[in-house]
């Protein structure tokens, strides 16, 4: 078990912002949990003012990346490099995977302070498995790439699922999004899983855009992709069944059931998984 922080020297505390709202704060408080702050709490309300299924769509958001371990780790995977992994909230993916696979290892990282002080409930890890967590920014892959952390818990000459849920969308040029995939995807090796969600305009052409003009307005800008640049992410990559659909529609299974008659609109949310073949 260990925390990567990367390079800052300021006090956890300092670097909490409680002025402007946090993608993981609200993130969290749509989905019922208590990590957030008034300021998150308002922003969150304007968001469900316009789009009033979010809280509905971030669970089927995180029922999807609970689903997909589940199935990559029966497929036989045992190894996550987790990034955006938000507030913790139970059951967390280490969790998801370690029930499955107890000797299951699990990086988790993420770019918000107060997913760094909640990280302890990352480090809950069966005696069999390993979890670790790393203080760090996507757009700098390179430096996730060389922390010791990853070195420590993970084998990347063995397949590693990278999975991004709910991520991309803060990468707001398309381009830079294609090379963090490629600088983190590229090194390991066949059969090796690329698990994604991204939210869409396409599906509520009507309410998700005034969901990015909330997030754009309070500082974290979001980028909404329609289907054809999501799936250009999964390119040369072996999608696996059902292929490229809203979060809810992915393997559905009994184990963690969603409420009936969610619709696509009120999910808004593709999501997907590659293999390298
Ligand atoms: C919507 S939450 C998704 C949480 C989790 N993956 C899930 O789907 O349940 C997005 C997370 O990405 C993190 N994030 C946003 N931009 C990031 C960046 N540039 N680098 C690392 N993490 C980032 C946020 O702090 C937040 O915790």
């Amino acid at each position: 078990m260990s925390t990567g922080d990367l390079g800052h020297e300021e006090p956890l505390s300092a670097r909490i912002r409680q002025d402007v709202p946090h993608s993981a704060r609200m993130y969290d408080y749509f989905l019922g949990g208590k990590d957030h702050y008034a300021v998150d709490r308002e922003a969150a309300e304007r968001v469900l003012e316009v789009f009033p299924d979010m809280r509905s769509a971030v669970q089927a958001n995180r029922a999807f990346m609970r689903r997909s371990t589940r199935v990559m780790a029966g497929r036989g995977l045992r190894q996550w490099l987790d990034i955006g992994t938000g507030i913790p909230t139970s059951p967390n993916l280490h969790e998801v995977a370690q029930g499955v696979a107890p000797d299951a290892r699990v990086v988790y990282v993420d770019n918000d302070p107060v997913v760094l002080a909640h990280s302890r409930a990352l480090m809950t890890s069966t005696p069999e498995g390993r979890t670790a967590y790393i203080h760090g920014d996507v757009r700098d892959p390179d430096t996730i790439l060389a922390a010791p952390e990853l070195a420590r818990t993970l084998d990347l000459d063995q397949p590693v699922v990278l999975s991004m849920v709910a991520l991309l969308h803060f990468v707001p040029d398309i381009a830079e999004a294609h090379a963090i995939v490629d600088r983190l995807f590229k090194p390991l090796p066949r059969g090796s899983a690329l698990v994604l969600s991204h939210a869409t305009a396409e599906l509520d052409p009507a309410g998700a855009p005034k969901v990015q003009e909330i997030y754009n307005r309070a500082g974290t800008t979001l980028q909404l992709r329609t289907r054809q640049e999501f799936a250009t992410f999964f390119e040369g990559l072996t999608l696996l069944e059902p292929g490229i659909v809203t979060a809810h529609r992915w393997c559905p299974d009994d184990i963690d059931p969603l409420p009936e008659g969610l619709t696509d609109a009120q999910v808004s949310f593709y999501a997907a998984v590659g293999v390298k073949p």
